[in-house]
């Protein structure tokens, strides 16, 4: 449709009742969301609800109206607490979603001003609660949260408890300035907050971004003294030099960053400048695959154009600045319908309660079931058959039900009640005092049987190509496999009489497990047996510890636990392995079948090495222990400290004022870590 026809549309009555309920939807959600931060819907079905809106306005500009939300930044303003004007509107950003809608905002941009390049300073988006900070004379004094955008509320006493806050600035600073920037959690502390809250039966929070906004917005702020609150800058509002000759310390939006960083403000991790619309792009997938890692919520990456004239040539439209944009991640959460409960028999036995759902999009995929882990789970989340459950879906791990929407709950929906009877061989389930899992304890169970081999050879075991899930449930209800043993005994003739199988696939599946019996590693072998408690990494340290299996079942549970970082429990977990008669058959069979690997020349003293083994690391800046200690740290986890930034750095950990070192660091691409990202990853070495 060209522009003119376009402009003719007259909206249909449809048109102006569907604006009118979006409206309705968006005002009511903001309020829950921004107001009384205990949101009803994910942010996805927000932003699409937005959207919508936005096309009809676009669309029929008579639907428009000066109060719609699409003109409005966001909360509202809570009457308890004190407002005042903000000298500069706080905008809201306008979102992204897609490589296309990147590269059109870009467009945009240069339409608007031609002499504007694509040189971005990009950061995550923080998921926290936007606020400004004012220093006179380089003196905290006031704290003013966004509000609707030119009205905050006034949360000064409540930020001075924040501990990490700069409360004077260090010199060169303008006799006013407005620093902008987000509060809110780690997401380690806001875990630790929440497990003391419920313990305390105080409220539990849905996530680190309301719980920082309700820590925040506390008339009593000895509460909000004992939240470890952070904040992180990001951009400035108002500034007033006094001294008209005085020059600007930064003229870039990355100098204006260093300048923050020097005051000592933490800022947003991993920011850094992006040259192109191609590192732009980059820097997004980057930063989305290490999510995860991160300490802190994220929900996308912000770009802002790095000259800072040109920002202020751009300008802002009615809600947002035309010279930065959000790029946000697919949401990881999604409201759909609880369809039953299934429950699914694990290969240890365990019954595991299942979600099945109407099929819900969330973060790029389509999911239809979710975990709901365990009898007390489902109790504790009150999920019930039929409810509306909202269904949290993060980077690789399996969806899991969060919680269930109870204003739209059905009256007649009954409380879920935990099958007593291993739903696939029918035997009675047991409940082991102490654990919340009941298991079925049939070593037959086929379903165990099933999950076994299916975890056997998988990946995570002797990884054997083309023997997927339908081919080892064949194999094992048609009796042929009762044990991975069994495997490797089929023959091409054995699989022809298979339906569906052909002479080139049985000829294939033949092949693999010749591979795999050649092939298969020590490390592997033992992860493949699915030994409870014996993950990758536990089975790499035994890998390195013991030449083969059979030296491994000699071994006692004093002796296994001088290894590092095996417990008692995965000591003794290893022990009834080996003392388990069902087991010992099965590893005299397989060595038959010589599927009997030992241990390599690059295995063995790897248990020394731990998650930092091998890696060069440096350290520059202030941390809060001590950089002799910390060097110790690394080192004792397997890590070389080297002197100097090169390309063959693995990580550089920054603690305060980093200097030249970082910049470099960061120039060719190595891993930057804070402190605290530091501990993570000795923490990981242990944990795993
Ligand atoms: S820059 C010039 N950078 O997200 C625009 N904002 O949804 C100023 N936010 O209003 C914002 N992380 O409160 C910027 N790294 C980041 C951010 C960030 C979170 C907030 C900010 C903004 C909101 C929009």
């Amino acid at each position: 449709m060209d522009r003119m026809q376009q402009q003719t549309l007259l909206a249909t009555t449809a048109d102006r009742r569907r604006a009118a309920e979006l409206r309705d939807f968006l005002v009511y959600h903001n309020h829950r969301y921004h107001t009384l931060d205990s949101p009803e819907i994910s942010d996805a079905e927000y932003d699409a609800a937005f959207r919508e809106l936005v096309a009809l306005e676009e669309r029929f500009p008579e639907l428009r109206s000066p109060d719609s939300p699409t003109r409005r930044v966001g909360g509202e303003v809570l009457d308890k607490l004190e407002t005042r004007l903000h000298r500069r509107r706080m905008y809201s950003l306008d979102n992204v979603f897609s490589i296309e809608e990147w590269e059109a905002f870009l467009k945009r941009m240069k339409n608007a001003l031609p002499e504007a390049d694509s040189v971005f300073w990009c950061d995550p988006k923080m998921d926290g609660l936007a606020l400004e900070l004012g220093y006179e004379e380089g003196e905290f004094s006031f704290a003013l949260t966004r509000g609707n955008g030119s009205v905050g509320e006034v949360v000064t006493a409540a930020m001075r408890t924040v501990r990490d806050l700069p409360k004077r600035l260090s010199a060169g600073f303008p006799r006013y300035i407005e620093i902008r920037g987000e509060v809110l959690f780690r997401r380690q502390d806001f875990e630790r907050m929440n497990e003391k809250q419920r313990n305390e039966g105080g409220k539990i929070f849905a996530n680190a971004r309301n719980a920082a906004a309700g820590s925040i917005r506390q008339l009593n702020t000895s509460i909000t003294a004992a939240r470890p609150l952070r904040f992180l800058a990001y951009g400035l509002g108002a500034v007033d030099w006094g001294d008209e000759a005085a020059a600007p310390l930064w003229t870039s939006h990355a100098e204006l960053m260093a300048r923050l960083q020097a005051w000592g403000f933490e800022t947003p991790p991993r920011g850094r400048l992006c040259r192109t619309s191609e590192e732009v792009i980059a820097y997004y997938n980057e930063v989305l695959t290490r999510r995860e890692t991160l300490s802190y919520d994220i929900d996308g990456v912000v770009m802002k154009a790095n000259d800072l004239e040109a920002q202020e040539a751009l300008g802002h439209t009615a809600r947002a600045p035309r010279f930065a944009v959000a790029w946000k991640f697919p949401a990881q959460q999604a409201v759909t319908r609880l369809l039953d409960i299934t429950v699914q028999v694990g290969r240890t036995g365990v019954l595991t309660p299942v979600a099945e759902l109407e099929p819900v999009q969330i973060g790029g995929a389509l999911v239809t079931r979710a975990t709901l882990h365990n009898e007390d789970e489902i109790r504790k989340r009150d999920v019930r058959i039929g409810d509306k459950v909202f269904v949290r879906r993060a980077g690789d791990v399996i969806p899991e039900v969060v919680s269930a929407a109870l204003d739209e709950r059905s009256p007649d929906a009954t409380p879920y009640v935990f099958p007593h009877h291993c739903p696939s061989c029918g035997m009675p389930a047991h409940r082991i005092e102490g654990e919340s899992a009941w298991r079925c304890v049939n070593l037959s169970c086929p379903a165990m049987l099933r999950q076994s081999i299916t975890h056997f050879v998988s990946k995570a075991g002797l990884d054997i190509e083309g023997l997927g899930q339908r081919w080892t449930e064949m194999l094992v209800s048609s009796g042929r496999v009762r044990t991975p043993a069994d495997l490797f005994t089929l023959t091409v003739q054995e699989l022809l009489k298979y339906e569906r199988m052909g002479a080139r696939l049985a000829g294939k599946f033949v092949a693999s497990l010749d591979t795999a019996r050649r092939e298969a590693t020590l490390q592997r072998l033992i992860c493949a047996l699915g030994i409870r408690h014996v993950g990758e990494q536990t089975a790499k340290t035994l890998a390195a510890a013991y030449v083969d299996m059979d030296a491994l079942g000699k071994a006692d549970i004093e002796e296994l636990q001088q290894l590092p970082d095996i417990g008692p429990e995965v000591a003794s977990s290893i022990r009834a392995f080996f003392e388990d008669e069902s087991n010992r058959i099965l590893l005299r069979r397989l060595h038959e079948q010589g599927v009997w690997p030992v241990q390599r020349q690059e295995d063995a003293g790897a248990s020394k090495k731990g998650a930092l083994g091998g890696k060069k690391i440096l350290f520059t800046g202030t941390l809060s222990i001590p950089r002799s200690k910390a060097q110790t740290l690394a080192e004792d986890a397997g890590a070389e400290v080297v002197g100097g930034v090169s390309r063959k750095l693995d990580f550089l950990v920054a603690g305060e004022a980093p200097g030249s070192k970082l910049d470099k660091a960061r120039a060719l691409g190595i891993d930057v870590l804070d402190e605290d990202g530091f501990m993570a990853l000795l923490r990981q070495d242990q944990d795993s």
